[in-house]
C-alpha cells in the first residue's frame, strides 16, 4: 500500500498523539478524529509541518456522542471510499458517574460502545483494504474488569478503577468477538496495552488513582514508547493474518479473565448492539 489510511480517535494527546506522527512518518494519510475542532487542526498543523507529510485530515466527533460517532462514520465515508487502519485509542478516566447525552455512563460509552459502533460502521471501508486492520486500546487493567450481563454500563456500583477496567475488558471481548467474526476476510483486529505511560490520563488521574500513578511513576515510559505497540500492529508487515491477539510491548500476551469467555463476548456483543440502537433512538436522554 502507497498511502494507507488510518483513522485514529484521540490523537490530541498522549499515546495517539505519538501514534499519528509515527505513522504519518511511515507514508500513512493520518485523519485524526477529536472532539475539539482547534486541537485537531492544530495537531493536522503539527503533524504536517514536522514529518513534511501535508496528507493529513480532521473529522470532530464527540465520543459521549453516538449521534457524533455516525456522523463520523458518514463523514469518513464520504472522503475516502477505503480505510486502511483504524485505531480507537481515545480514552477517558472520570472520577464519578456522569452521564452522556445518550445517558450512558461515561467511561462505557467513551471507552467502549462509540469505538464498538465506530468500528462497525466502517467495516465496509475496511474490508476495501487490502488488509484492513482495527487495533483498539486496552489497559492491563482489564484483568481486573467484571462482566454483568445484567448491567453492563456501571448501573448499580461505579468506581473509577473497577468501571475503566470493566470498560477495558469489554475492548479486548470486542476485539477477540470481532476477529472471530471476520475470519476468512482481509481485516484483522488485535488489542494493545502501552504499557504504563506518563500521560494527562496518569498524571491527572482523579481520586486515589493519582497517588498509585505517582507511585508508579519509576516504572512509567514516555508517550513516544508507549505508541511503539499501535505502530508495530498499524505498520509491521509481519502482523499480516494476525487477529484477535492482545499485544503489549510489541508481543503477543495471555488473555486472563474468567469472564472473558466465547458465551460471554458473544452475549456482549448483542448487548452493544442494542446499546448503541438505543442510544441512537433515544437521542439526547439523559441519566438521573
Ligand atoms: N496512559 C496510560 O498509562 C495508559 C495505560 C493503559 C491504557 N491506556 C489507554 O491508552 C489510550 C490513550 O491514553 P492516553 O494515556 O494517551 O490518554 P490521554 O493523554 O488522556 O489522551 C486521551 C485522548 O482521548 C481523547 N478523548 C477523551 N474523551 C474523548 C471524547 N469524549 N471524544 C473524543 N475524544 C476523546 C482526548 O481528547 P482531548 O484532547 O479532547 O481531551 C485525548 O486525545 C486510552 O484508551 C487509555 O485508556 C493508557
Amino acid at each position: 500500500m502507497k498511502h494507507p489510511i488510518c483513522l485514529i480517535t484521540g490523537a490530541t494527546e498522549g499515546v495517539g498523539k505519538v501514534t499519528a506522527l509515527e505513522l504519518a512518518k511511515k507514508g500513512f494519510t493520518i485523519v485524526v478524529a477529536a472532539r475539539n475542532a482547534s486541537k485537531a487542526q492544530a495537531v493536522v498543523e503539527e503533524i504536517e509541518t514536522s514529518t513534511g507529510n501535508t496528507s493529513c485530515d480532521h473529522i470532530v466527533a464527540d465520543l459521549g456522542s453516538l449521534g457524533q460517532v455516525r456522523q463520523l462514520a458518514e463523514r469518513f465515508r464520504r472522503r475516502y471510499s477505503t480505510l486502511d487502519v483504524l485505531i480507537n485509542n481515545a480514552g477517558v478516566l472520570v472520577p464519578t458517574r456522569t452521564a452522556t447525552e445518550d445517558g450512558y455512563e461515561t467511561m462505557f460509552q467513551v471507552n467502549y460502545l462509540s469505538p464498538f459502533l465506530l468500528t462497525n460502521l466502517l467495516l465496509e471501508e475496511l474490508q476495501r483494504s487490502e488488509q484492513g486492520r482495527v487495533i483498539n486500546l486496552t489497559s492491563s487493567a482489564y484483568a481486573r474488569g467484571k462482566f454483568d450481563p445484567q448491567t453492563i454500563q456501571s448501573d448499580a456500583s461505579f468506581s473509577v478503577l473497577g468501571t475503566y477496567a470493566a470498560t477495558k475488558l469489554y475492548v479486548l471481548m470486542f476485539t477477540e468477538e470481532l476477529a472471530r467474526r471476520l475470519t476468512g476476510t482481509s481485516v484483522t483486529a488485535n488489542a494493545v496495552h502501552p504499557g504504563i505511560v506518563r500521560t494527562r490520563m496518569m498524571l491527572q488521574a482523579p481520586g486515589t488513582l493519582r497517588l498509585v500513578a505517582y507511585l508508579s511513576l519509576p516504572f512509567s515510559i514516555s508517550p513516544f514508547k508507549g505508541a511503539r505497540t499501535s505502530v508495530y500492529l498499524a505498520s509491521s508487515p509481519e502482523l499480516k493474518g494476525i487477529s484477535g491477539q492482545y499485544f503489549t510491548k510489541s508481543k503477543r500476551a495471555a488473555v486472563k479473565n474468567k469472564f472473558d469467555t466465547a458465551e460471554n463476548r458473544a452475549l456482549l456483543w448483542d448487548l452493544s448492539l442494542n446499546a448503541a440502537e438505543k442510544g441512537a433512538a433515544t437521542g439526547a436522554r439523559r441519566a438521573s
